[in-house]
């Protein structure tokens, strides 16, 4: 069976291809490489011993994905391809709408034109906003404050029209919390271009030397020690979660939303110390100011998962400090 993944070079994308090549799925991935490499393509055959089908190319080409949906017979799409950075939307807004909206439609309008009608889609845990008590579960309302996070909001709402009108599409909402870690083979991982925004990332480059020291931003809040907690997960449990969603959306129809986090919260200094304990290296912190818009404590309810798709998430803090680490050291400068 023939999945289509967009954005498949990326973090979470390679990882998914990995999960899905080694339990025997056919992988074609699109992905114009504008946040990845294509050595990850030849990293995952080195993992899996198995090609995918690659498609250089933007989402956004109509005609490569009519070529795409004519040159193979796809069953159900992932779709990760967008920009994901919080920060540059605030910057280039349009160039976030642009990306993350425009290749959803076209893709959207080339699914429905080739029959194809069972989609897995990249949402986040932002759709919450900033003011919904912890855990957080589906069905608590949704905002968002930044151009990112609204491109996510309108996509979902899209995606809930389009099963409005047409009762036989199949659509899962999967809304990661902080994906962490790489795989164990240290063949894969996250590789950020220039200075990393998020948490771990930063963490393992200080580790590796690229960076000084660590900035945690804000002491202050309502926290165990005064720092933002989140719910960090292990990027293959992760990738596992969409296994489960490609099952429920070829037995399912509907458009629904599913939390993808380990119902934990670990705050910067727990993870920077668990890094610290877990790896033997070194990480030097400061206190910096709060950087706006974060929430003090961030964790998902991840009951609904656990029932209705069997996903439940495995690996602890200290499997993805260890492999997070593992994958930096042995690729200092990324792909
Ligand atoms: P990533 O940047 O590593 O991967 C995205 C991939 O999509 C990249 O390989 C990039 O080259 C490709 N891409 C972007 N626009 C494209 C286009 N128009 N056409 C073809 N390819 C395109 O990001 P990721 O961390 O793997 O995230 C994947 C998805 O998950 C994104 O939609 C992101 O918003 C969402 N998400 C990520 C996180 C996270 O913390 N990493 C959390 C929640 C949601
Ligand atoms: C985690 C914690 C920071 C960096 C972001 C997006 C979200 C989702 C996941 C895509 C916070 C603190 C961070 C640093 C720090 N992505 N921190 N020093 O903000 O929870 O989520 O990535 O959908 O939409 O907003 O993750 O890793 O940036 O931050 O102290 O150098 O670490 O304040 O408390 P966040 P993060």
């Amino acid at each position: 069976m023939a999945i289509l993944v967009t954005g498949g070079a990326g973090f979470i994308g390679s990882h998914t291809c990995v999960e899905l090549l080694s339990t025997g799925y056919e992988v074609i991935v699109v992905d114009n490489l504008s946040n990845s490499s294509e050595e990850v393509l030849s990293r995952i055959e080195r993992i899996t011993g198995k090609n995918t089908r690659f498609y250089k190319g933007d989402v956004r080409d109509k005609e490569l994905l009519r070529t795409v949906f004519s040159e193979n017979t796809v069953e159900a799409v992932i779709h990760f391809a967008g920009f994901k950075a919080v920060g540059e939307s605030v910057q280039l807004p349009l160039m976030y709408y642009n990306n993350n909206l425009t290749s959803t439609l076209i893709l959207l309008e080339v699914m429905q034109e080739f029959d194809v009608k069972r989609l897995v889609f990249s949402s986040s845990a932002t759709v919450y906003g900033i003011h919904n008590p912890v855990p957080l579960t589906e069905d608590m309302p949704l905002s968002a404050s930044n151009p990112y996070g609204r491109s996510k909001l309108f996509i979902e709402e899209i995606l809930r029209d389009l099963y409005i009108s047409d009762e036989s599409w199949s659509i899962a909402l999967l809304r990661y919390f902080n994906p962490i870690g790489a795989h164990s083979s240290g063949l894969i991982g996250e590789s950020p271009k220039g200075v990393p925004n998020n948490l771990m990332p930063y963490i393992s480059q200080v580790a590796v030397g690229k960076l000084e020291k660590l900035n945690v931003f804000g002491n202050d809040y309502a926290t165990a020690d005064g720092t933002g907690s989140r719910d960090y997960i292990h990027i293959v449990d992760l990738a596992l979660g969409h296994l489960k969603a490609i099952k429920w959306v070829m037995a399912h129809r509907g458009c629904d939303a599913f939390n993808l986090g380990t119902g934990k919260g670990t705050t910067v200094l727990q993870l920077r110390d668990a890094f610290v304990n877990s790896t033997g290296v070194e990480i030097p912190y400061s206190y910096a100011s709060r950087r706006p818009g974060d929430a003090d404590e961030v964790y998902a309810c991840a009951d609904k998962a656990r029932d209705q798709l069997g996903w439940e998430a495995k690996y602890d803090i200290e499997a993805m400090c260890l492999d997070t680490w593992r994958w930096q050291k042995n690729n200092p400068d990324g792909f």
